[in-house]
This record gives structure tokens, C-alpha cells and sequence, in this order.
């Protein structure tokens, strides 16, 4: 706000000032074209001179005053400059972010709006969740089968992944389904800077954490009370959301667990779900068999168990995620591609989904 201003008071003493000197320029021209060879009669240099009164009493006195002026200007406007810095640079950065976020916004805008398309497969600008229309092909009879494949919903990615793991999604995509490539490292068509201004817009449309809601379930930018956002966990409204979805599985199977209600969770196009990675064909509607891997490993047969002899190391798996590089269970190395779920679903949620998962 403070770079706007300053911007605009800038903008504001140039122009007086190039109008200053125009008129200037003009009056200068049409005065001197009168005196046109006024100055055989009487050169500059004989004219008369002030007389040692003037020169030294009020010509110097006028300096003088002059002098003190520009001092007087130094002394305020310096620390004037240095209390307005902070703010316009701050302010500088806030222009370039929103100036990021605008342009995040056209490349994920659908393709008829001239973007990428994101918005398109993945529910519209605010990333809701969709569906994408896909070809798959049979390994073993080469049929090919037009599916419409879950794009889950964004609005809570940043919930599950980093945004370092976000960024090495965008670059790479999901090669084996609708989500293409995106960035060059991929082979896709955006450059670096494309897919920053990509994730900053991304941050803009992540949803409220729970403990930001007041009672009447507006979202605290609504109610301008940040400081009930302390520790927020779970983002709203899916909480309930989660629970309605829960119930209607287990409506529809009712020998099911809860853990198993969780891990094939149809809400937000699989976003909240495990079997949209671990289950093959889950995401389109083509479930092969239930969590016997796919983008994830296979957790049936006992050697994810070896993997974790304890639930609770699962459990603290389940909720960070895997990272980059990092251990995770006994002897595992995670790549960052499992999701952490501590943000999205309660703990007993989770340890309902790796009692399920231990059963497998
Ligand atoms: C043609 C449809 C399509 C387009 C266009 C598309 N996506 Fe996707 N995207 C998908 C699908 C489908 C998945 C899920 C793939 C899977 O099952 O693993 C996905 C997954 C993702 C994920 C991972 C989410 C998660 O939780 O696993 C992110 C992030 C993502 N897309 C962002 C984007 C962005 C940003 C754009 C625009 C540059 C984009 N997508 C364009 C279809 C699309
Ligand atoms: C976006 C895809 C994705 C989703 C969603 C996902 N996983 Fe995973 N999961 C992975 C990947 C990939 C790995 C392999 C570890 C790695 O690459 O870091 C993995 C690893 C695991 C492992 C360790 C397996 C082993 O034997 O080492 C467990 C357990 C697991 N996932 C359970 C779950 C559960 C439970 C959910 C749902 C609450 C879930 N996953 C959701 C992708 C996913």
C-alpha cells in the first residue's frame, strides 16, 4: 500500500515537474526571440553588476536561507525514508505476490479461459475436485476403455503434501494417468517460475482449518479473528463431511469396518482416500483389488506388517506422510509421494484406517 502511494506521489512530482519545465522552455524561447539582438546594445558581461551592499547583505542572506532549507530537507526527509523503507518494501512484496497469484490463477484457468486446463479436470478455480476423462488400456487384452478418473481436490493439497512434494507433483505429474507433466524437468510446457506462481495461487485456495470457524461456521477471514486459527488441524467443512460419507459406505456395506470406509473415503474425488493410490482402477470406477498397490505399494500379505511391527509407528506414518529421503517404519526410505493424513483425518480416524490396513 505504502509502494502504491509513494509510487503514485512520485508519478505526481515528475509530471509538475516536466510540465515546469516545458512552460519553461517555452516562455524562455518566446521571451528570447523578442530580445533577439538585444545583447549588441549591451553584452551580458558589461551589465551591471550588485553592489558589495547587495552581494553581501541580502543576496548572501538569501543563500544562506537557501542552505538552511536543504538542510532542513535532509534532516526530515532522511529519517522520513528511513521509517517508510519497511513499509513499501513490505508493501513491494505483497504487490508481487498478489501479482503472482494472478497469474497462477490464468494458468490454472480451464482451457477455454486460456489455461492449462487445471481448473477444468480438477473442479474449477477452486479446486474442488473433479473428474477426467481417460483411456486406459488393458495390459493383457490391449482393449482400450474410455474411464472418467479422479482429479481430487486441491483446496486441501497443501494438507497433504509440502510444497516441495507439490512442486515435484507439478513438474512430473502422474505419468500413468490424466495428470500429465507440467514443468520442464517432466517435460511439460511450464517453466519454473510458471509452476511457483501455480503453487502460490494454490495457497490462496487451501480451505480453513477447523479451529478457525467461529459458531456460526463462517471462516475467520469472515470474522477477522486469526487468533482462534492457533493450532488449527483439520481443515472445514469436510470434517462432518467426512463422517456423512463414512456412514453412507457403511450404509451400503454393512459387514464393513470403518478403517475400511476410510481407506475407499468417495469424498472430494478420492482427496481424503488411500485407495486412490493403493488400490488399482479405485479411481476410476474400476476398483482390481483393495490395496493391492498401484501409484502406492501393495499393503496386503503381511509385509507392510514387517515393515512396521508396531501400530503406532504406523499410525506416526499414516500422519506425517513420507519425505524425501527420510526413514520411515524398520528399514524404508520414503519419497515423499505418500501423503501425510494427521491434517485431514482425527486420530481415531486414523487408527481405525491402519487397523483396516493391518488386516489386509
Ligand atoms: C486432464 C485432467 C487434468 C489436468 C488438466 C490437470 N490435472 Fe492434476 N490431476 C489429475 C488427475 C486425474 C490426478 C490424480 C492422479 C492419480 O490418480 O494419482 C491429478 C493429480 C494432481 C495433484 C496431486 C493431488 C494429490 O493429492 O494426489 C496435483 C497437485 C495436481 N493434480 C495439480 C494440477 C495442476 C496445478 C494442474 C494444472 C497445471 C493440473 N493438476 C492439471 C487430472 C488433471
Ligand atoms: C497420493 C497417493 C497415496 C495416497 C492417497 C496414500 N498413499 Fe500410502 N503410499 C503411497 C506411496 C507412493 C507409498 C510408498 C512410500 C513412498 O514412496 O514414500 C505409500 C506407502 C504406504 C505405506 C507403507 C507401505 C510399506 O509397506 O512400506 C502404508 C502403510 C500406506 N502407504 C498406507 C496408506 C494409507 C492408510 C492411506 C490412506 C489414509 C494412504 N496410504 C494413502 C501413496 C499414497
Amino acid at each position: 500500500m505504502v509502494a502504491l502511494n509513494t509510487t503514485a506521489v512520485a508519478w505526481v512530482i515528475f509530471v509538475v515537474i516536466l510540465l515546469g519545465w516545458i512552460t519553461y522552455y517555452f516562455l524562455n524561447n518566446s521571451s528570447a526571440r523578442k530580445e533577439l539582438g538585444s545583447e549588441i546594445e549591451m553584452a551580458p558581461n558589461r551589465k551591471q553588476y550588485y553592489d558589495d551592499e547587495q552581494m553581501e547583505g541580502s543576496r548572501l542572506e538569501r543563500f544562506q536561507l537557501f542552505g538552511v532549507l536543504l538542510l532542513v530537507t535532509v534532516v526530515i526527509g532522511l529519517p522520513v525514508y528511513w521509517i517508510l523503507e519497511p513499509g513499501r518494501q513490505a508493501g513491494a512484496v505483497d504487490r508481487k505476490h498478489e501479482e503472482f497469484v494472478g497469474w497462477g490463477e490464468e494458468l490454472f484457468q480451464t482451457t477455454a479461459n486460456g489455461g492449462f486446463n487445471c481448473a477444468g479436470c480438477h473442479g474449477g478455480l477452486k479446486g474442488t475436485g473433479g473428474q477426467a476423462p481417460y483411456a486406459v488400456t488393458d495390459p493383457k487384452t490391449g482393449e482400450v476403455r474410455a474411464v472418467s478418473w479422479y482429479a481430487p481436490a486441491l483446496n486441501t493439497v497443501f494438507y497433504r503434501f509440502s510444497k516441495e512434494e507439490v512442486r515435484f507433483i507439478l513438474n512430473y505429474g502422474r505419468p500413468f494417468s490424466p495428470m500429465s507433466a507440467w514443468g520442464a524437468p517432466g517435460g511439460g510446457p511450464m517453466t519454473e517460475q510458471n509452476i511457483e506462481t501455480l503453487l502460490v495461487y494454490l495457497e490462496t485456495i487451501q480451505i480453513e482449518p477447523d479451529s478457525c470457524l467461529n459458531p456460526a461456521g463462517l471462516p475467520f477471514s469472515d470474522t477477522a479473528d486469526p487468533s482462534v486459527c492457533d493450532g488449527g488441524t483439520l481443515p472445514q467443512p469436510t470434517k462432518d463431511e467426512i463422517q456423512k460419507a463414512v456412514d453412507s459406505y457403511l450404509k451400503a456395506n454393512p459387514d464393513a469396518s470403518e478403517g475400511e470406509a476410510l481407506f475407499n473415503l468417495d469424498l472430494n474425488s478420492g482427496a481424503y482416500s488411500c485407495a486412490r493410490c493403493h488400490t488399482q482402477g479405485w479411481s476410476y470406477g474400476n476398483p482390481v483389488a483393495t490395496g493391492q498397490g498401484a501409484f502406492g505399494w501393495n499393503l496386503t500379505g503381511g509385509a507392510t506388517n514387517t515393515h512396521f511391527p508396531n501400530e503406532s509407528d504406523m499410525i506416526n506414518f499414516i500422519k506425517a506422510g513420507s519425505s524425501y529421503g527420510k526413514k520411515y517404519g524398520m528399514q524404508s526410505q520414503g519419497s515423499g509421494r505418500m501423503p501425510g493424513f494427521g491434517h485431514l483425518l482425527t486420530d481415531e480416524q486414523i487408527k481405525a484406517v491402519v487397523e483396516y490396513v493391518r488386516g489386509l
